[in-house]
């Protein structure tokens, strides 16, 4: 028997979101229906309300969630009801040609639910990165829900089902962050932020955060910035390299994903360095480099999608640290909401108040 439930959807482009009925199916095949204890308000949210990521309204938005499994559809064999998850957009297929080739974190078939979730007239809803969890309960493929310690706070696990786990995996798994590392991190929200502390845990020796907003700055030096520099009053290339013995950092990540913070993140390396972008760009954003600086500079461009997590690998062991009290999940949870406050938080979100806020059921 498919359940009404109550969920956010952005129902035409700019229009603001509204909290509406939601029909949630009995999960198929390979499907879980997962009861949403709470779910982070994510720059991505706002993107495909104002029509950046497609045209595929309405969309059922909310992507950054943690929740108790209520039931499964046939053939799920390792998740039961009762299980408190982590919802991820990366169900690795195993199939594909990242997969096959053992580098699962590129997968490029992720598993989504397969029916649809709809409105009560029978439109059919487009969940955000397949997830869908401003809602009470969502349907997602049973790899979407990760098992963690149903020790964790739901609202600070499931910030790793998305901005976190970007920003920590951008300094741990794309930029292979080791001891003693000089790092710099352009762009402190919630993804920056999440880097600086991903950069501690791995062991860098000096980290720099860069924003243009201080009270940005002040929480990166809470979460272990060594230094913090506001762009807006001086050159950010030049302190990087001056705080860096005059080098330069060996890892520059862009949690903005503009030309001109990339730029700099291109310029703020030392020799050899890694550059790694985690800010998403739009679409008429153009970058022009002098292409014997990119050969000159030497190293490695890359960029970091989802921090090239891979849920079931780093989930449980990043919760794991947060328990012990070496990984402060907490910190990035500004203020926790009700389902009808995703438009006021967007809001404060815009005004760069919050890391974030959390809906919670
Ligand atoms: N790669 C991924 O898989 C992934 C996942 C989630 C989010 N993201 C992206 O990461 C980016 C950051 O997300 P967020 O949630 O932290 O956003 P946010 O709005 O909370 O933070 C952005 C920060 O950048 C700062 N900033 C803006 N312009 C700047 C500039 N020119 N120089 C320095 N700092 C500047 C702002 O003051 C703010 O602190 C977004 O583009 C988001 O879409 C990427
Ligand atoms: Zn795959
Ligand atoms: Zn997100």
């Amino acid at each position: 028997m498919a359940q009404v439930v109550r969920g956010v959807i952005a129902r035409a482009k700019g229009a603001p979101v509204e909290v509406v009925p939601v029909v949630v199916p009995d999960p198929g095949p390979g499907e879980a229906v997962v009861r949403v204890q709470a779910c982070g308000v994510c720059h991505t949210d706002l993107h495909y309300r104002e029509g950046g990521i497609n045209d595929e309204f309405p969309f059922l938005l909310g992507h950054e969630a943690a929740g108790v499994v209520e039931s499964v559809g046939a053939g799920v064999a390792d998740l039961s009801p009762g299980d408190f998850v982590i919802l991820n957009w990366r169900a690795v297929c195993g199939s594909c040609r990242a997969c096959k080739r053992g580098r699962p974190w590129y997968c490029f078939a992720t598993h989504n639910a397969e029916q649809k979730m709809t409105l009560e007239d029978g439109t059919e809803l487009s969940p955000a990165l397949g997830i869908g969890a401003f809602a009470e309960k969502t349907l997602v493929a049973a790899g979407q829900c990760t098992k963690v310690d149903p020790a964790a706070s739901p609202a600070a696990a499931g910030l790793l089902g998305c901005g976190v786990m970007a920003g920590l995996g951008a300094a741990i798994n794309t930029g292979q962050v080791g001891r003693g590392d000089s790092v710099a991190v352009i762009g402190c929200g919630g993804v920056g932020n999440a880097a600086v502390v991903g950069s501690r845990l791995a062991g860098a020796g000096t980290i720099i955060a860069v924003d243009v907003d201080d009270r940005k700055l002040a929480t990166a030096q809470r979460l272990g910035a060594t230094h913090t520099v506001n762009s807006r009053a001086v050159d950010a290339v030049e302190t990087i390299r001056s705080l860096t013995g005059g080098h330069g950092a060996d890892v520059v990540i862009d949690a903005v994903g503009r030309p001109e913070t990339y730029r700099q993140a291109f310029y703020a390396r030392d020799l050899a360095g890694t550059v790694v972008l985690v800010g998403v760009p739009t679409p008429e954003m153009r970058l022009e480099l002098p292409l014997l600086d990119v050969f000159g500079r030497g190293g490695a461009l890359k960029s970091s999608w989802y921090g090239d997590c891979l849920p079931e690998r780093d989930f449980p062991m990043l919760i794991d640290l947060y328990l012990q009290g070496r990984l402060d999940l907490d910190a990035f949870v500004s203020e926790t909401v009700p389902l009808d406050g995703v438009e006021e938080a967007f809001a404060r979100m815009q005004r760069g108040e919050v890391l974030r806020s959390v809906v919670v059921f």
